[in-house]
């Protein structure tokens, strides 16, 4: 049978950035995908990296073409009631963050992976777990119609929420917090040169809308939609004068109608599932937790765990004597931060978007942005978590 030290099940940024982790400290990785390579390259998502993020990109030597193309972001602004305030990150927090698309950290990933040599299997099929609570766990999986089986001393379930390995630990053994919000985000790509410095987060009567880009040529846009929405319902003319509507005031006339090369609908969700380790599978990323993206954290959480989890395991091989508590230290870790990233984009989340109905819960969130825009410590707690703390 063939055997590789950790097999990483997922090749979205938390697995591949996990496998040049483990590269860089001598551990061999056997990856595997469900899709093809072109697929995961192309799926386009969030686009706001932490300084930390960029400092174990840095570290993962996949951070030359970020430094080259990235935009970095002292501040960021929150609309409401026709005005924007700004929230400046750089002099509240003396750190900014780094406007860089998650399909560009995945792209560079890929590249380092490829450059490494080390062993990826695209369009992996069927991908089971086995003798996850032993020593010596298998992963068995098909690929062009062959059964496989490695073995292997750890797996890292980095599958994302749908994925193979949190199904694989007996309910049990694990705790599951979750809540849905009744809304999601319709989100638009288009090649123009954004109008707006920094991103827009704002809060209107008709829903909320992001203004994000990509690059100086790049926009991305979203609007809060109806979780009945079909993207085919929303032409990009609708899509433009809705934004528009939402993003008020004198940036809204500077709003073009131009075509969409890009435009998807995402439900809008908080979920946690604790701990991270059972026996010798550990959760990564999606695989383990989800967050609403008002607070750009989703990218930023799944950086973060693979980064402990790095540590973790090359602790475990220099010495495995201790290995018992440097393994279960990964999820107490990494957990620390998710609850605090949970609260964080839940806190965005509920002030940012329209809900139905109750006047009380609209008073309480016109006076905590009134709070927000007045407090300095208000703002100094907002953009400490916007920023993330170090790793
Ligand atoms: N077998 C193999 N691979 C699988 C399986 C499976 N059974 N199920 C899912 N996968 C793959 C998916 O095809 C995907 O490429 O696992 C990968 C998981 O990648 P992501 O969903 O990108 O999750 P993650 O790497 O944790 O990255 C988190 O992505 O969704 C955003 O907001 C999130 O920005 C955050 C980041
Ligand atoms: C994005 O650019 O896609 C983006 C930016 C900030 C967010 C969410 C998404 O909070």
């Amino acid at each position: 049978m063939v055997k590789t030290q950790v097999a990483i099940v997922g090749g979205g940024p938390a697995g591949l950035l996990l496998g040049q982790l483990l590269h860089k400290e001598g551990i061999d990785t056997l990856l595997l995908e469900r899709r093809s390579a072109d697929y995961v390259a192309g799926r386009i998502r969030a686009g706001v990296l932490e300084p930390g993020t960029v400092s174990v990109l840095e570290k993962a030597g996949v951070a030359s073409r970020l430094h080259a193309e990235g935009l970095p972001h002292d501040g960021v602004e929150i609309g409401f009631r026709g005005h924007r305030h700004r929230i400046d990150l750089r002099s509240l927090t003396g750190r900014s963050v780094t406007v860089y698309g998650q399909t560009e950290v995945t792209r560079d990933l890929m590249d380092a992976r490829a450059t490494s040599g080390a062993p990826s299997v695209y369009e992996a099929d069927d991908v089971t777990l086995l003798d996850v609570a032993g020593s010596e766990p298998v992963v068995r999986y098909r690929h062009r119609g062959e059964v496989h089986e490695v073995s292997c001393d750890f797996i890292a379930g980095c599958d994302g929420f749908h994925g193979v390995s949190r199904r694989t630990i007996p309910a049990a053994a694990l705790s599951l917090y979750e809540r849905e919000y009744p809304f999601g985000w319709l989100g638009v790509l288009a090649d123009v040169p954004p109008p707006w410095h920094e991103l827009i987060y704002a809060n209107s009567d008709d829903g909320f809308a992001l203004a994000s880009m990509r690059s100086p040529t790049r926009v991305r846009c979203y609007v809060q939609c109806s979780l009945q929405d079909r993207v085919d319902q929303w032409s990009d003319a609708r899509f433009w004068a809705e934004f528009r509507r939402r993003l008020g005031g004198e940036m809204a006339g500077r709003v073009p109608d131009v075509p969409s090369i890009e435009k998807s609908i995402a439900p809008l969700r908080s979920f946690v599932a604790e701990p991270l380790r059972f026996g010798r599978l550990f959760l990564a990323g999606d695989a383990a937790h989800i967050v609403p993206p008002t607070g750009a954290k989703g990218l930023n959480l799944a950086v973060s765990d693979v980064f402990y989890l790095s540590e973790a395991l090359t602790e475990f091989y220099r010495a495995p004597s201790r290995a018992d508590n440097v393994l279960d230290n990964y999820s107490v870790r990494a957990l620390r931060r998710i609850w605090r990233a949970e609260r964080f984009s839940w806190w965005m989340t509920r002030q940012l978007h329209r809900f139905a109905g109750n006047a009380f819960d609209e008073k309480m969130q016109q006076v905590e942005l009134e709070h927000l825009f007045e407090s300095r410590a208000a703002q100094t707690s907002m953009a400490e978590n916007y920023v993330g703390l170090p790793l």
